[in-house]
């Protein structure tokens, strides 16, 4: 049976609270750590299939044209080659995530330098490498490929514009006004797994082992790039070394592999190399962004106004929604928004973490740190008074609303000192040491889900669903809330993920996972309590269940007498979604020292308070937070991708080159997690955390090094060249 929700309104009603498993929101370790850390979780290209061979993608080495001929001839000859793909499915872009849908504008055009043009296949991967290297492409070469996003005239994005009130008056009058301009650089996803594809086929049917965040999007993706029926593609993605955007939608791998097996009749596995990743899979777009504020004598905001420079390729619909937070989180009557996107010739640029906040608010909060300055008040404090009881555009409430707490707590936490501060003011050695704090905020966004739950007849659980879990963590908070709901202990509750054979989930992305996932498991769960009610003679609101066994001694072996109970929990969020505003809030806190001759900033401690609705695990919630600050001290301090000006080829294409903090960059980082219950905002009362825990972050680092040595960055990430 499926039970299908849909949800109109809040949810009041919700049983999680009243379970007496007491599992749920505890610090359960991940149910699949031992498999990954022992090496015994098969990643995508680890598992074993028979004959396989191999294949190597080889990418265009112009930046805007044409590819005229491929010598197939030149390769075919060398050791171990079979064949050379390059079907002109392959150039098409179908798709690169949710938001990017535009196709190329015809077979073997190129658009940007990097881009995948022909797959070479071989017996091993070694000769598949040398082959692609050596292949022949004739190309014809189109002068005009614009790089530079401020050399071109952007396009306006106009639903993201707002003009409210006159920002420029109130600016003129106030006592207190902010212009300043901010730019960050363009960052890239570095999952560690690189993005890998297994592909077989079996007469009509092809099945796929894939690194994807949403199999459930993925295999429509699949389908309409090979031009077949989706019930003849199975897509398998049990185990994800991280996404972060880049494996929303897929790449090229995946659809070369197919073609390729289909070509030659034999399994075809294709592992992009670590700077393929880079140079083709997505980049987060490079932002120039101008903040004005008006503000009256005691800060509070007349005036704000946020506009931003992002850029993509001509023809793609994806636009780095920097103002995404920047229409609520602070009052102000007179408002001017703007987002435009520069057409250019860099590589596709898609959603990387917290696509929009992970930049627009490192540099909302950067402006706001000067605002406080210029008032003359505590930066919190500045905060706290700019708070909006309603969303200031669209004039609805909020879902639910902790950024007063977090930022309350989070300086009580931290030992933030109170009060107008000056820079240059502590320094021990050749160190100089200060503070600095930034609100976070990350808009709420939920997906349709379906999941299948089965209650057996021995009194275990079994929970199926497409959906993936990306290192998030999902394995074990559905069997938490199975648990929770069934009577079970986690470890009695099977989770299958990443199986296009199950029902299909919301995918990872946008933080959406685990509150869409996490409701279509409860609704399962609760329509097999109401056939465990009916058969233990009560009402389910009654039934009580804990360690398999309801409050009057019945085991769930009894009650089910050898019968399995299998429900289909089908979640879909309704019109409440216009009725609120709903969005994670926090704050964070950093204390970093600047040396005084080398301009090399270190960050000592950082603490980040959160309210995203239900915790449903402490420690996964945690790691959430924690890997959001890591990414926080890449931003400000050293992630940054670099675009030769003449091809526009990425420079630093690995790990050595494009510089993630490593374990001395990060010291001990404190994460308080400020719990609330928010009905509007899924049906089991979570928000999402994965992304929020980075949008903001870089800002707070960026105004304690302000506040450390006096000197006010406006461009990330502040190396020390830029500090000095
Ligand atoms: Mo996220 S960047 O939507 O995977």
């Amino acid at each position: 049976m499926t039970v299908y929700f849909k949800q109109d309104e809040p949810d009041t009603s919700n049983r999680l609270d009243g379970m007496k498993q007491g599992v749920l929101g505890k610090s359960l370790p991940r149910v699949e750590g031992l498999a990954k850390v022992t090496g015994t979780a098969p990643y995508a290209a680890e598992y074993p299939v028979d004959n396989c061979a191999e294949g190597v993608l080889v990418t265009s080495t112009i930046t805007r044209g044409e590819v005229v001929s491929i010598d197939r001839t030149s390769v075919l000859s060398m050791p171990g080659v079979i064949a050379v793909v390059d079907d002109e499915k392959m150039s098409t872009r179908a798709a690169q995530g949710t938001a990017n849908e535009a196709p190329m504008q015809g077979p073997r055009q190129v658009c940007y330098w990097g881009q995948p043009i022909a797959l070479v296949v071989a017996e091993t991967f070694e000769q598949a490498r040398d082959a692609a290297k050596h292949l022949k492409v004739e190309y014809r070469e189109d002068a005009a490929a614009p790089l530079d996003p401020h050399a071109v005239e952007p396009e306006e994005q106009e639903d993201e514009t707002v003009h409210q009130g006159d920002l420029a008056h109130a600016m003129a009058e106030a006592p207190h006004s902010v212009d300043v301009t901010i730019t960050t650089k363009g960052h890239a996803s570095a999952a560690m797994e690189p993005h890998a594809a297994i592909a077989e086929w079996d007469g009509d049917k092809l099945t796929v082992h894939a690194s994807l965040q949403m199999p459930n999007y993925n295999i429509t993706e699949l389908a309409d790039a090979l031009d077949m029926e989706e019930d003849n593609i199975r897509l398998i993605s049990r185990f994800v070394g991280g996404g972060f955007g880049s494996k929303l939608g897929l790449s090229e791998e995946v659809v070369a592999a197919a073609l390729a097996a289909k070509q030659i009749e034999r399994p075809v596995r294709v592992v992009q190399s670590r700077q393929q990743v880079f140079q083709t899979v997505m980049r987060r777009s490079e932002t120039t962004q101008r903040l004005r504020f008006a503000a009256d004598g005691e800060g509070r905001l007349t005036g704000f106004g946020h506009e931003a420079l992002v850029s993509n390729l001509p023809g793609e619909t994806f636009a780095e929604p920097a103002l995404q937070s920047s229409h609520f989180i602070y009052g102000g009557e007179n408002r001017e928004l703007m987002l435009k996107v520069a057409r250019i010739h860099l590589m596709t640029a898609g959603s990387v973490r917290a696509p929009g906040e992970a930049v627009g608010m490192p540099a909302l909060e950067s402006a706001m740190d000067v605002l406080a300055e210029k008032v003359g008040i505590d930066p919190v404090e500045l905060r706290l008074r700019n708070i909006p009881e309603r969303d200031p555009e669209k004039d609805l409430p909020f879902s639910s609303h902790k950024l007063a707490e977090c930022l309350k707590q989070g300086a009580e936490a931290f030992g933030w000192q109170k009060g107008v501060r000056k820079p240059r003011q502590r320094r021990e050695g050749e160190w100089w040491i200060g503070t600095g704090m930034a609100s976070a905020s990350r808009s709420h966004s939920i997906a349709e889900a379906k999941a299948r739950v089965t209650l057996k007849a021995d009194g275990t659980a079994l929970v199926e669903t497409d959906m993936t879990d990306i290192g998030t963590g999902t394995y074990t908070i559905l069997a938490q809330i199975a648990g929770e709901m069934l009577g079970l202990q986690p470890d009695q509750v099977l989770v299958e993920l990443g199986d296009t054979r199950h029902p299909r989930g919301p995918g990872s992305g946008g933080s959406w996972g685990a509150s869409s996932i996490g409701s279509a498991v409860y609704i399962a769960c609760n329509a097999i309590r109401e056939e465990l009610a009916e058969k233990a003679g009560t009402s389910e609101d009654r039934l009580e269940l804990a360690d398999g066994r309801t409050a009057a001694g019945q085991t769930l072996a009894d009650l089910l007498q050898g019968k399995d109970i299998s429900q289909e929990g089908h979640y879909e969020p309704g019109a409440i979604e216009d009725d609120f505003t709903a969005a994670g809030f926090g704050a964070f806190f950093a204390q970093v020292r600047v040396n005084h001759y080398t301009g090399e900033t270190r960050v000592d401690r950082m603490l980040g308070a959160f309210g995203f609705g239900r915790v449903l695990n402490a420690s996964t919630a945690r790691s959430q937070c924690i890997g959001g600050i890591t990414w926080s001290i890449g931003l400000a301090l050293t992630e940054a991708l670099e675009f030769d000006p003449r091809d526009g080829h990425l420079v630093n294409c690995d790990l050595a080159e494009y510089h993630v903090p490593v374990h001395r960059d990060v010291p001990d980082l404190d994460v308080l997690l400020v719990e609330e219950r928010d009905g509007a905002a899924s049906q089991i009362q979570a928000k999402g955390i994965g992304e929020l825990g980075m949008c903001g972050g870089a800002a707070a680092i960026g105004n304690a090094i302000y506040n450390a040595c006096g000197a006010r960055l406006f461009d990330y990430p502040m190396t020390p060249d830029r500090v000095l």
